[in-house]
C-alpha cells in the first residue's frame, strides 16, 4: 500500500508536467491500486482489534484486571458473579484493582457481546514461570505459549509502536495467567503507560521477588549515566528482600552475542551489583531487545536474552566485525571478549538465531528450559544449584 501510494504521488507530480493519455492511464492504474489496498486494510483491521483481556497484572499487594475496548465505551466487569464497576469515563483502556485473593472475573466485549473470563488463585510458592520478550505485536507466537505455568515475565517490546492493535494481536491469546512485564524501548513510542505505569520496580510474587529495571530514555534506545545510577541506587535499596528467588528483568542487554551487544556503562555496573550482592539468591538477569537467544553464566548467576517471541530475527551476522563468529547461526561455550559491545563474552553458554521461550521450574534445583518455538524442540537444560 506504501508502495501505491508512492507510486501515486509520483504519478500526480508527472502528471503537472505533462497531460498525455499515458500519464493519465498509469493515475487511474495506480490510483485503482491504492484505493485497493486501502480497502483491503480497511477491512482487515476491526477483527484483529476490537478487543482483548482480561489480564492480570500483580501490582503491588494488588492484582490489576485490565481489558481494552475498539471504543471509549463503558463496560461491567463481572467479580465473583456480582457487577463491581462500570468505569465513570468511557475510555478504551479499562483497569480495576482487586485484593489479591482468589476470584473469577468477567468482562463482555461491547462489540460482539462475547464474555471474556478469567480466574485467579494467589498461589504461595513459585515452581513453574515462563520468560518472553520482544512479540512486536505478533499473535502466532503468543499463541504457542501454553498454559502449564503460573506467572508469566515479558521483557519489553510488546509491540513496534505501543499502538493498541499491536496490544491486541500480542495478548489475543493470553488469557489464564498473571504477568510481570518490562517496557521494552519500542512500546514507549505509545500508550504502554495505561498498561504499565511502573518503569523501575519491585515486584513480589509468591515466592520470588522480580525487580524489573528501565535504563533507557523513551522514544530511542540511549543510555543515560544519570538514569542507570540512580537505577542501580534503587535496586541496591530494592533488592534487600527476603524472596527466597530474585530475578532481574530488564529490556537493555548486560550480555548479548546478538547485533546491538552490550553497553560498557550498564554492563560494567551491573557486574559490580551482581559482585557485591553475591550470596543474595540472585538467580538470573532476564534481558530482551537483541533478537537472538543466548545465555551466559557468571559466578552462579544466569544472564540471558529472552529470545524473540515474534518480533523479526534479527541476524547478529549484520555486524561485520562478528560475521566469522555467527557463520553457522549458533554459537557455543567461552567466546573472546575484546570490545565493548562483547562484554562478558567468556562467561558465554549458547546462542541460537531462533524464537523462544524460557520454562523456569523451582525444585531443589532451578531447571531453564529453552524451547523453539517454531519446532518446539527444547534447545537447552540448565540446572542452577540454590542455597
Ligand atoms: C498474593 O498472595 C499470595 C499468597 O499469599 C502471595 O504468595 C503473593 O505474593 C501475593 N501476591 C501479591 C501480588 O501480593
Ligand atoms: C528468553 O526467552 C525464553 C523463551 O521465552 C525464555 O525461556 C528465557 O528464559 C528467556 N531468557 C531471558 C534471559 O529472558
Amino acid at each position: 500500500m506504501l508502495v501505491s501510494g508512492i507510486l501515486l504521488v509520483a504519478s500526480s507530480v508527472l502528471f503537472n508536467n505533462s497531460t498525455d493519455s499515458s500519464s493519465i492511464a498509469l493515475i487511474v492504474l495506480t490510483s485503482l491500486v491504492f484505493a485497493s489496498s486501502l480497502l483491503l486494510t480497511v477491512i482487515s483491521q476491526p477483527k484483529l482489534n476490537s478487543f482483548y483481556g482480561p489480564l492480570i497484572f500483580p501490582v503491588g499487594d494488588q492484582i490489576q484486571i485490565h481489558w481494552w475496548t475498539r471504543k471509549p465505551v463503558k463496560t461491567q466487569l463481572s467479580l465473583n458473579g456480582q457487577v463491581v464497576e462500570s468505569n465513570n469515563e468511557p475510555s478504551c483502556f479499562h483497569n480495576y484493582h482487586v485484593p489479591n485473593s482468589s476470584f473469577q472475573a468477567a468482562v463482555v466485549d461491547p462489540h460482539t457481546n462475547t464474555a471474556h473470563s478469567i480466574s485467579y488463585d494467589p498461589p504461595e510458592i513459585i515452581t513453574d514461570f515462563i520468560v518472553t520478550s520482544d512479540h512486536h505485536g505478533n499473535s502466532k507466537y503468543s499463541s504457542r505459549l501454553g498454559a502449564d505455568y503460573q506467572l508469566h515475565l515479558i521483557g519489553g517490546d510488546i509491540s513496534d509502536f505501543g499502538t493498541p492493535g499491536e496490544f491486541c494481536k500480542t495478548f489475543k491469546n493470553f488469557h489464564t495467567r498473571p504477568i510481570i512485564m518490562a517496557i521494552g524501548n519500542h512500546d514507549t513510542r505509545g500508550d504502554i503507560d495505561h498498561i504499565i505505569n511502573r518503569q523501575t520496580y519491585y515486584q513480589k510474587f509468591g515466592s520470588i521477588g522480580v525487580f524489573v529495571l528501565y535504563v533507557f530514555q523513551r522514544p530511542t534506545y540511549i543510555h543515560d549515566p544519570a538514569l542507570i545510577s540512580s537505577v542501580f541506587s534503587w535496586l541496591r535499596q530494592a533488592i534487600q528482600t527476603d524472596d527466597k528467588h530474585k530475578f532481574i528483568m530488564v529490556h537493555a542487554p548486560v550480555y548479548s552475542t546478538g547485533l546491538f551487544g552490550s553497553t560498557k556503562l550498564f554492563t560494567t555496573q551491573m557486574e559490580q551489583f551482581l559482585d557485591e550482592h553475591e550470596n543474595e539468591r540472585i538467580r538470573a538477569v532476564f534481558q530482551g531487545h537483541d533478537h537472538v537467544f543466548c545465555s551466559f553464566k557468571r559466578k552462579n548467576v544466569y544472564v540471558m536474552t529472552n529470545a524473540t517471541c515474534g518480533g523479526d530475527l534479527v541476524s547478529p551476522m549484520r555486524r561485520k566485525f562478528d560475521q566469522t563468529r555467527w557463520r553457522q547461526k549458533e554459537l557455543h561455550g567461552p567466546l573472546e571478549s575484546n570490545n565493548d559491545r562483547r562484554i562478558g563474552w567468556e562467561h558465554h553458554l549458547d546462542s541460537w538465531l531462533i524464537r523462544s521461550k524460557t520454562e523456569v521450574h523451582i525444585g531443589d534445583k532451578i531447571t531453564y528450559t529453552i524451547r523453539d518455538l517454531d519446532t518446539m524442540q527444547v534447545k537447552a537444560t540448565y540446572e542452577q544449584e540454590i542455597d
